[in-house]
This record gives structure tokens, sequence and C-alpha cells, in this order.
């Protein structure tokens, strides 16, 4: 029987606890969508045993057996529609998708990437904002467009950098953020708070505008 809930793919390639993050928000009753399926490009992905434990299905579309980046996509494509997805959420999925497969999926793709967004496009993130010296760094769920990291944001988190962090002390602060704001942004989009709107998404109830994160703290 249907949950009434919209549906939703998510797309991994690893340890997937974002995916579990969203897969644990969509038990609650209200949450407006439920994860029904699983995805890995690769067969040994951590995140797969978790969905099949929660009872999720999931499958493996390996990126390896194809001749083109357009095969793999059309065979992942194929894959993903058996599930009839109302959205599908990029979380932590490590391979390019062509320009293609994202505009055949606009204003349903979604990717969560851990940076402050326009910030740090791209891999290493943590790494480049320490380098960079950077005092507040974060995460960002954003619409997929084929240019990389750079669509219509929906959502942002910020955490402070501290001294003596490390990328990995970094990236652990920014993964704990993550694992709220995945969830609260494809409620946003889910539930049509958030809009597409001239290439921006506008969010009908703005946020405690007075909130400021200081860092240092004042
Ligand atoms: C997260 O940091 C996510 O922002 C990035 O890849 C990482 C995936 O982690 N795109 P997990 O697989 O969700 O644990």
């Amino acid at each position: 029987m249907s949950s009434g809930k919209d549906r939703v793919v998510v797309l991994i390639s690893g340890r997937g606890s974002n995916m579990a993050a969203l897969v644990e928000a969509s038990r609650a009753a209200d949450y407006p969508a439920e994860v029904v399926a699983v995805i890995s490009n690769k067969p040994d992905a951590a995140g797969l045993d978790y969905a099949a434990r929660e009872g999720i299905a999931t499958a493996v579309v390996p990126h390896k057996g194809f001749a083109s980046r357009e095969a793999f996509d059309a065979a992942l494509d194929a894959e993903i529609r058996k599930y009839a997805p109302d959205f599908i959420c990029l979380a932590g999925f490590m391979r390019l998708l062509t320009p293609g497969f994202s505009e055949s999926w606009a204003g349903k793709l979604i990717n969560i990437h851990p940076s402050l967004l326009p910030s740090f496009k791209g891999l290493d993130t943590h790494e480049r904002a320490l380098e960079a010296g950077v005092k507040l760094h974060g995460c960002t769920v954003h619409l997929v467009t084929p240019d990389l990291d750079s669509g219509p944001m929906v959502a942002q988190a910020a955490v402070p950098v501290l001294a003596g962090d490390t990328p990995e002390s970094l990236g652990a602060r920014v993964l704990k953020a993550e694992h709220k704001l995945y969830p609260a942004a494809l409620a946003l989009l889910v539930s049509g708070r958030a809009r597409l709107v001239d290439g921006h998404v506008i969010i009908e109830q703005a946020a405690d505008a007075s909130a400021a994160l200081f860092n240092p703290a004042l």
C-alpha cells in the first residue's frame, strides 16, 4: 500500500551515512518522503548493507561495465525508473553524471556537498578550507545541473573552523551538520516550500533572520 509520501531513490558509492540520515528522518510519520531504493555504482559500498537491513530495496549498477558515461547513465536511469521516484538524492555518489542525465531529472535531482558553495567545489574540500584559512566552513544541499557543484542552492549549514583542526576533525564536524541539513532540505523541496524561481531556490518560510554564527565567538 502506498504511504502517500513522495518516493526517493538515493545514489551512493560508499559509507552512506547521509543516506542513513535520510532513511531515519523518513521513518517519522510526518516526514513527507520515503526512501524506496538505494542504488550504488560500487558493489562493496557499505551503505548497501545498512539499506538492506532496513528493508529498503538495493541495486548495484557497476560503472566499470560500460564503454561510456552515456551508456552507464542510461543503465542507471533505467534502474532508477523501476522505483518511480519523485526525487533522487545523491549522497556521496562519486560519479560525474552526463548533462543528458541531469537535465532529464532537472529539479528532482539533489546533491549534498561538503562546503559552503560556491567555495570549494570538487574534491578535498576540508583540506582546501584549512589551506585557505576560512573561519566558517560547512555544507550545501543543491539541485544538480550539468556544471559540477553549481546548481541552485537549497540550504546550507555553517560550522566553525577551530584552531588545531585537521581535515578529519573538520570533516567530522561538517558531516554531523550534513546529517541534519539533508533531510531538512529534502523536506523543503518535497513539500513545495522550497521552489525554483529564475534559477534560485526561494524558501517560503524564512529562518530566524537574526541568527548568525560567529567564529571566533563574540
Ligand atoms: C559527504 O561528505 C557528502 O557531502 C559528500 O560525500 C560524503 C559522503 O559521505 N558528497 P556518506 O557516504 O554520506 O557517509
